[in-house]
């Protein structure tokens, strides 16, 4: 017998649940997320679905648990397995995130087109038909007998079907438009969302078969329910970038099986996504030589340096209040570096409009980044020009000090490598140096923030 209909807002941020609506959530702080959704209450005694289809599992002695190394599959991106931690891990659940067309579709298809030769790869599509489907995978040269695709937004099937097909790997895009019938909310509501990944994560664990779920994410640049599917699924990985530019940026932010600090960079082409071997190089293509306001930052990326270019702009403000603007970079901080150059250098910006943007779309949390922050804005400020040889950086402290950064010596051969010959670094950091015989910039010290603006010739 059904159960009776009660009415239920959910926040649709972290899934706090409450009989009554409210502006902002008590639980997460979020303003104007609790939406309604209509719930069957379950008679007691129904066993709910997470009892239905427990596997059984007994406790062992943790002495006789293996640690042999858990299988992988490679997917022929590097880029990607990076990311990854090292491939896909078998009966692991990815949930991919990204902006909608930002290319995580395309990424799925390519990597079936790899890994098509060596598994049998199952692919749920809710939002494409199937012959949106095989145009796309024309148009990228996949074709195997061994993918099997499906296009089904009933959870339940597609659990069904997985375990009747058993294939090597699963892929559902996306999980917004998946739908489990039970329940009475819109499909993409935070309840849908959070069981239907529960049901592919219990048959994917169950059955041992690796699952890509693609999620899409909401105007706030959060997956829906962000939080409550973090909690459920092995790794999370986001797909940044401008959709207008053509690299994409591919972060794990979370990761049960690697590190979370790796990036792996791709470009959009005619011809699907490639990799971006040399992410410095393709970043500072294109820098203006010989004008103010701009300097080469040197910002870690899990294991990889990374070299960018930071632009600064200030200009004269034509209201009473300074403007401040600050794209990639933490405005907060940015916010700091001025307060911090004012008062330790006496650059005065308080009747000045400031902006700092990060070129190519990339995100500096970094404090290492900070001294080239600093730099661009002094020499947009100045007019002095910061050298196209020159990069800096350095944790810029509360009294205009330069802390030393952790990698420094990693930082310096990437930039060599890449041809710049003078490195402008935290002066506690040199001691400690150790760099390869043939790498030989020019290595300046600096223990304040005055020193490093003069190290510019200014
Ligand atoms: P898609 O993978 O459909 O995005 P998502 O699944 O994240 O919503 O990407 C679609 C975008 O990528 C679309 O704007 C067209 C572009 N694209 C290319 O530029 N080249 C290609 O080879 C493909 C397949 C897509
Ligand atoms: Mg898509």
């Amino acid at each position: 017998m059904a159960g009776k209909i009660k009415s239920l807002f959910v926040c649709s941020q972290c899934g706090h649940e409450s009989a009554k609506w409210y502006g902002k959530c008590p639980s997460c702080g979020e303003w104007n997320t609790f939406t309604e959704e209509l719930r069957e209450t379950v008679k007691p005694g129904i066993a709910s679905v997470q009892q239905r289809k427990k596997p059984s599992s007994v406790p062992v002695p943790i002495t006789q648990i293996t640690t042999e190394d858990e299988q992988r599959y490679y997917t022929g991106f590097k880029e990607l397995d990076r990311v990854l931690g090292g491939g896909i891990v078998k009966g692991s659940l990815v949930l991919l995130g990204g902006d909608p067309g930002i290319g995580k579709s395309t990424i799925l298809l390519q990597i079936c087109s790899h890994l098509g030769k060596l598994l049998k790869i199952l692919y749920i599509s809710g939002e494409e038909s199937k012959r949106q489907i095989k145009l796309r995978a024309e148009r990228l040269g996949v074709n195997s007998d061994n993918l099997l695709v499906m296009t089904e937004t009933d959870v339940e099937v597609i659990a069904d079907h997985i375990q009747t097909e058993n294939p090597d790997l699963v892929m559902v895009d996306s999980i917004q438009t998946m739908n489990y019938r039970e329940l009475s909310s819109s499909p993409g509501s935070v309840t849908q969302v959070r069981e239907c990944t529960n049901i592919l994560m219990r048959t994917s664990k169950m059955l041992d078969i690796p699952c890509i779920v693609v999620g899409h994410v909401n105007k706030d640049g959060a997956i829906a329910g962000p939080k409550v599917l973090e909690h459920i699924v092995d790794a999370v990985l986001y797909f940044e970038g401008d959709k207008q530019m053509s690299y994409r940026i591919l972060r794990a932010v979370k990761n049960r099986y690697g590190s979370t600090n790796e990036i792996g960079v791709f470009r959009m082409g005619d011809d699907g996504l490639s990799e971006v071997e040399n992410p410095s190089l393709m970043l500072l293509s294109g820098r203006p030589k010989n004008v103010s306001g701009t300097c080469v930052a040197c910002t870690m990326e899990g294991s990889r340096p990374i070299l960018a270019e930071i632009q600064g702009l200030v200009t004269n403000s034509g209201y009473g209040n300074a403007r401040r603007m600050s794209t990639g970079f933490d405005y907060n901080r940015m916010s700091m570096l001025l307060a911090v150059l004012e008062k330790r250098c006496g650059y005065f910006f308080s009747s000045l409009d400031a902006y700092i943007n990060v070129i190519g779309g990339l995100r500096l949390d970094e404090p290492a980044t900070d001294l080239a922050v600093a730099l661009a804005l002094v020499s947009s400020l100045k007019d002095i020009v910061v050298s196209e040889d020159v990069i800096a950086f350095g944790e810029v402290g509360l009294t205009g000090e330069i802390r030393s950064v952790n990698h420094a010596a990693l930082r310096v051969t990437e930039a060599a490598r890449l041809g710049f010959r003078r490195c402008i670094m935290p002066y506690h950091n040199i001691k400690g140096l150790k760099l390869p015989a043939d790498c030989k910039p020019e290595i300046i010290g600096v223990r304040n923030i005055r020193d490093a603006v003069s190290a510019l010739g200014g």
